[in-house]
């Protein structure tokens, strides 16, 4: 089992949208409770106060009498609860009504005409007792009188349970109402994901052209970054298949001459001749296990991956190292080598190996086609700015104006020449340079050719 699968985009919307809802519709529901006992209570002790007042007055008209059953009876049957009452004369002698009220809480603050509401337990039973204290002008008592009315609990507590039910009832109806809408708004919503994934599934491994459907707005540009990686991928398979073909090619002619080569020395009638042939094999050899060599660079830093070999170096060092290998044979073509330093050192960050490949292509270039029957190069480096710039230059005949645009093209060269090479080596340079973040320009004209190489110098710590 994937233990990293994330939760699919329904899901997620679904639970972004529902546990909200479900956590509103809850506090809801309990504000409701609390707001509907609030209410009601209010609403009970407001009939208790009106049912105090009826009773004093019915007292006072029957003349300290005991209520009559008919009106006890509609008071008890509009609020579904027991009545008790009590009144009691300024001397606190019983005037009328049931004995032992609830107790009045210890501190209560009596005063006339302000009603005291307080719950109590009588007969084993909740009941909600109203306290007032009122001035009777009447014959049988005059002055101040107690009143005491008290009933049950039970018609109130059940209209709060009808009221929190109802109100329970309708929010669940509304949770569920409204989770069916989302459900069918996340479906309709992902719809166009959904037959874009369908669409991609269908797909074979190697069509990569690009997708063309009509998707919402917020899909479009996801789409398009897609279409944009399909058509860099496009790119990047065009120019792996012409490279493939284009070494095919390079390859082809040095091995087919090497075969023939061989074959006409097989056939040499003279030691001399022979041994001529057998040169020419070793030369066709040593050509394509260049252009080989020439091969895998070009799919080393294709792959860019030689960055993690970088250190620092050098490029003085280094410089001095290529044109050691290169002093016989600018020797044997009567070609002066110079090296002109401006500091003993110049750091870089950069990998050694591929450093010293790009110059080195750069002197066999001027070597081989700048100065192919003697002159001279000349090779300077110097600080500026904040990079090193490394200047290879020679005095030979320069290159083609027409040329120049695609000089570092792969497999480009002057097809007219006698004597080129697969034209790999200053696209080769070019790329390792722009690796080491450096650049690499080229201006040639009648007086030679010179490249010019900026590298970042190495920044010590500060
Ligand atoms: N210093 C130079 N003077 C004159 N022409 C040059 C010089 N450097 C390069 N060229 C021209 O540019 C072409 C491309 O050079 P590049 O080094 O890329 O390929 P190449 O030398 O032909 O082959 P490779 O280097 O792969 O063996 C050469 O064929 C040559 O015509
Ligand atoms: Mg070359």
């Amino acid at each position: 089992m994937n233990q990293n699968k994330s939760l699919s985009l329904r899901s997620r919307l679904l639970l972004v949208i529902i546990i909200p809802l479900l956590v509103i519709v809850s506090i809801g529901t309990v504000a409701l409770y609390f707001d509907s006992q609030k209410k009601s209570q209010e609403i009970f002790d407001n009939l208790l106060h009106t049912i105090s007042q009826v009773i004093l007055r019915d007292a006072v008209l029957r003349d300290g009498d005991l209520l009559t059953e008919q009106l006890l009876e509609t008071l008890t049957d509009s609020l579904k609860d027991q009545i008790f009452y009590q009144v009691r004369d300024e001397t606190n002698t019983l005037f009328v009504g049931y004995s032992n009220p609830p107790e009045l809480p210890k501190n209560a603050d009596i005063k006339p005409y302000q009603p005291i509401y307080y719950d109590s337990i009588y007969r084993e039973q909740e009941v909600r007792v109203i306290f007032a204290r009122e001035f009777i002008s009447s014959k049988e008592i005059p002055g101040w009188v107690n009143i005491y009315v008290w009933q049950t609990r039970l018609g109130q507590r059940e209209l709060l349970l009808e009221l929190a039910s109802d109100a329970f009832v309708t929010m669940l109806i509304m949770l569920l109402s409204t989770g069916l809408c989302v459900w069918f708004g996340v479906q309709y919503g992902l719809k166009p994901l959904l037959e874009l994934q369908a669409a991609i599934r269908r797909r074979s491994a190697d069509d990569i052209s690009e997708i063309k459907r009509t998707v919402p707005t917020e899909v479009s540009s996801l789409l398009g970054s897609m279409n944009r990686l399909f058509s860099q991928l496009r790119k990047a398979f065009t120019e792996k298949d012409d490279f493939i073909a284009n070494a095919a090619h390079q390859l082809r002619n040095p091995i087919a001459g090497i075969q023939s080569q061989a074959e006409a020395a097989e056939r040499s009638k003279t030691l001399s001749s022979m041994k001529s042939r057998v040169k020419d094999v070793a030369e066709a050899a040593k050509k394509t296990s260049r252009l080989t060599q020439q091969l895998l660079s070009m799919e080393h830093i294709s792959q860019r991956s030689i960055k993690s070999e970088f250190k620092c170096l050098d490029v003085v060092k280094l410089t001095q190292e290529v044109l050691t290998n290169f002093a016989l044979r600018a020797d044997n073509q009567n070609v002066s080598l110079s090296l002109d330093c401006s500091e003993n050192q110049f750091l870089i960050q950069g990998s050694e190996t591929f450093l010293s490949e790009a110059i080195d292509n750069l002197i066999d270039n001027a070597l081989l086609y700048g100065c192919p029957n003697g002159g001279s190069i000349s090779v300077s480096l110097k600080q500026k700015d904040n990079d090193v710039e490394l200047i290879i230059k020679d005095d030979g005949q320069g290159i083609k104006p027409e040329l120049l645009p695609n000089i570092f093209d792969r497999f480009f060269h002057d097809s007219d020449a006698k004597n080129h090479g697969s034209g790999l080596g200053l696209s080769i340079a070019k790329t390792i340079i722009e690796l080491h973040d450096g650049v690499l320009t080229m201006v040639s004209n009648k007086q030679g050719t010179s490249l010019n190489m900026l590298i970042p110098a190495f920044k010590t710590a500060p």
